[in-house]
């Protein structure tokens, strides 16, 4: 399975709602574009493009607002989210292993790739989420895993895997 499948299915209804509630000039780009990416968990190109014909914001101030800010996806999120913490604490602690071995775990080689051919898991790399004390920390949909080896990681994302009957690395989580 490509990411292309991954691509969310887009309701103009639900677009031009937020556009109706929020306001359709430029300073409205921010609180629209956190509406779709809340709904979608990305800016899917369609939503983008809806947006652009039904506001006075044209697509280079739009597309300038989705670059700029960190928070914003340009491209679709794999089922599951993987987020690892890069801040100070856990940079130190080792985040990057972290990352080596999740990629490794999800066959992730190209280095501008963050989500599993599969479409499965997402790989995010975030700043300091508040529990440095018990760094290097990862939070898969929501659940933090705390004082990570590289090893550990991984071992937690296969058992994350089995338990939502997701594949990786050959691994096939059914066994
Ligand atoms: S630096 Fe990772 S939780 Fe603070």
């Amino acid at each position: 399975m490509s990411t292309a499948s991954l691509e969310a299915v887009v309701d103009p209804g639900k677009v031009q709602g937020w556009i109706n509630a929020i306001g359709s000039d430029p300073s409205a780009a921010v609180p629209i574009l956190q509406a779709i990416q809340t709904e979608y968990g990305y800016l899917p190109r369609k939503a983008m493009n809806l947006v652009v014909e039904n506001t006075q914001i044209n697509a280079s101030q739009l597309y300038g607002v989705a670059t700029f800010y960190a928070q914003f996806r340009l491209k679709p999120i794999g089922r599951h989210l993987i987020r690892v913490c890069h801040g100070t604490a856990c940079h130190v602690q080792g985040a990057d292993r972290l990352n080596t071995s999740l990629r490794h775990a999800m066959e992730i080689e190209d280095p501008k790739q963050d989500t599993a051919s599969n479409g499965s898991y997402t790989l995010e790399n975030v700043a300091c989420i508040g529990c440095c004390s018990l760094a290097p920390v990862m939070v898969i949909d929501g659940q933090a895993y705390p004082s990570l080896k590289g090893a550990d990681a991984q071992r937690e994302l296969l058992k994350h895997a089995r338990e939502h009957n997701e594949i990786l690395a050959g691994h096939d989580a059914q066994e």
